[in-house]
């Protein structure tokens, strides 16, 4: 494209376009990068600029940007049944696939699935269908849901108040009520000096059991929570974590829900992030690699207790009356379908296994830089947290916009990640080569001098 029409579309982006996640203010005069195409990990700016995409689009696109099976999947459907509902007991083939094909491959035993457009919607069904059940089984006041500071679960009026984000409450009039946040598990952060791994994951046991009781466990109806937990900063369980937590939400007889939105599909070298934890879910959302991105789609998946508690309430109101227009829409269920017969043909699971000691050598090899408070990972998902000091941990004034800073430099050199405040994730799509790992942590070790040469003359 030529430098006339690319100064076109930024101003006619700032004229048309409110963006997400977006400082408003500060797109007015910025404008927008403007992506025009991709093939496999990178995508290609409107000037012909190439970057490798190493957050997968926005943790999604795990087959990459030109998988043609996917684009065909959708067109061959778009001709036989471009629309279909699931309202009033309707159904179409490709959706009952795909609930069958899901529950096939799901990681704990799970009855029906339920399906949605997005990881928030996914959530929000969660929040719903944790408070019919609830009332369905006679306990009316077992209704609050638990989830974790810097956790992530969506933005919809309920799933933003399940995210532990400040940014995602203030000034929206959230959280709502019965959403209670307790401790983020990251070990690095909030470990006091000389605490063992072990020792931290029993603390946070023990504090979540203490807020479990004071809250009242019979007001305490279940906890949400991610595997990884993603847009909070790429942060992992310690170790002994779930060994821990669960017996706690037994006890008490709270419900664990999985937010499977960015590890299922094999993010974390096992089909569900749930697996890798040795998480036993009741519930389970998941998304994005669903149809690696391709398609708005996400599902919840629940157990047979839950469902058996749904079906009599259901009588006894006279319908189960929650859903979406789109809910299992014929054309991205179809797309969804592509992308898990996809994942079995080409065995994507030994592919991530197989890549991903580059993948974690390569975080590995920034550890002495002096700016990398921690770099942390597993299988294909990772991130390299930046500080003002390495031996006090202490973080960067967020006002500095060091991450930010990192990530614009990133674009430089031909890279895109994605900064949360000062750690930087990574989250390539599944498909990645070797060759191309090395080529992303490359161009993201220029960025990362730059920074550092940025905060040396600062
Ligand atoms: C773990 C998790 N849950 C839920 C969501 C919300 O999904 P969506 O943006 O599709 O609403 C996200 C989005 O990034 C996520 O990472």
């Amino acid at each position: 494209m030529n430098q006339a029409t690319a100064k076109e579309s930024k101003s006619r982006d700032i004229a048309t376009l409110l963006h997400p996640y977006t400082n408003l203010k500060l797109h007015q005069t910025e404008g927008p990068m403007v992506i025009t195409e991709g093939d496999g990990v990178f995508v290609r700016d409107e000037d012909g600029k190439s970057y490798i995409e190493a957050l997968a689009g926005l943790w999604c696109v795990s087959l990459g940007f030109s998988e043609r099976r996917l684009a065909e999947a959708a067109y061959r459907q778009m001709l036989k049944l471009p629309y279909y509902h699931t309202f009033a007991s309707k159904a179409h083939d490709v959706g009952i696939e795909l609930a069958e094909k899901l529950l096939s491959i799901a990681p704990v035993p799970m009855s029906k699935v339920f399906f949605v457009n997005s990881g928030s919607e996914a959530n929000d069904t969660v929040v719903k269908l944790v408070w019919y059940y609830n009332n369905a089984i006679g306990r009316p006041q077992k209704k609050k849901i638990l989830s974790r500071m810097k956790g992530y679960h969506g933005v919809t009026v309920a799933s933003a108040s399940l995210t532990g984000l400040p940014n995602n409450h203030r000034d929206f009039d959230l959280p709502i009520a019965n959403i209670l946040h307790v401790d983020c598990p990251h070990w690095y952060r909030f470990g006091k000096p000389g605490e063992s791994e072990e020792a931290f994951a029993t603390r946070m046991a023990e504090s979540l059991e203490q807020r479990i009781l004071s809250e009242g466990p019979d007001t305490v109806a279940a906890m949400i929570a991610e595997p990884v937990m993603g847009a909070g900063g790429a942060i992992f369980p310690p170790a002994t974590y779930w060994d821990k937590i669960q017996p706690v939400l037994k006890k008490y007889d709270v419900m664990l829900i999985a937010d499977e939105v960015i590890c299922g599909f094999g993010r974390t070298g096992n089909m569900w992030g749930t697996t890798t934890y040795g998480m036993k879910p009741h519930m389970i959302t998941c998304a994005k690699a669903l149809s690696s991105g391709y398609l708005p789609i996400a599902a919840v998946m629940i157990s047979e207790e839950i469902y058996a508690a749904m079906v009599k309430e259901s009588e006894k109101i006279g319908v189960f009356a929650h859903g979406f227009t789109y809910s299992g829409h014929p054309v991205t269920s179809a797309v969804a379908l592509e992308t898990l017969k996809i994942y079995e043909e080409i065995d994507i699971l030994s592919h991530v296994r197989k890549v991903t000691p580059r993948f974690q050598a390569g975080l590995h090899s920034f550890q002495d830089h002096p700016l990398v408070g921690e770099f942390r990972g597993i299988g294909l998902i990772g991130a390299v947290e930046l500080v003002a000091d390495k031996s006090t941990k202490a973080p960067f004034d967020p006002k500095a916009g060091i991450g930010g800073y990192l990530a614009k430099r990133g674009h430089h050199h031909g890279i895109i990640v994605r900064a949360m405040g000062d750690v930087i994730a990574f989250c390539p799509p599944l498909i990645i080569k070797e060759d191309e790992i090395d080529l992303m942590f490359e161009r993201f070790g220029r960025a990362l001098d730059d920074t550092l040469a940025k905060v040396r003359e600062a």
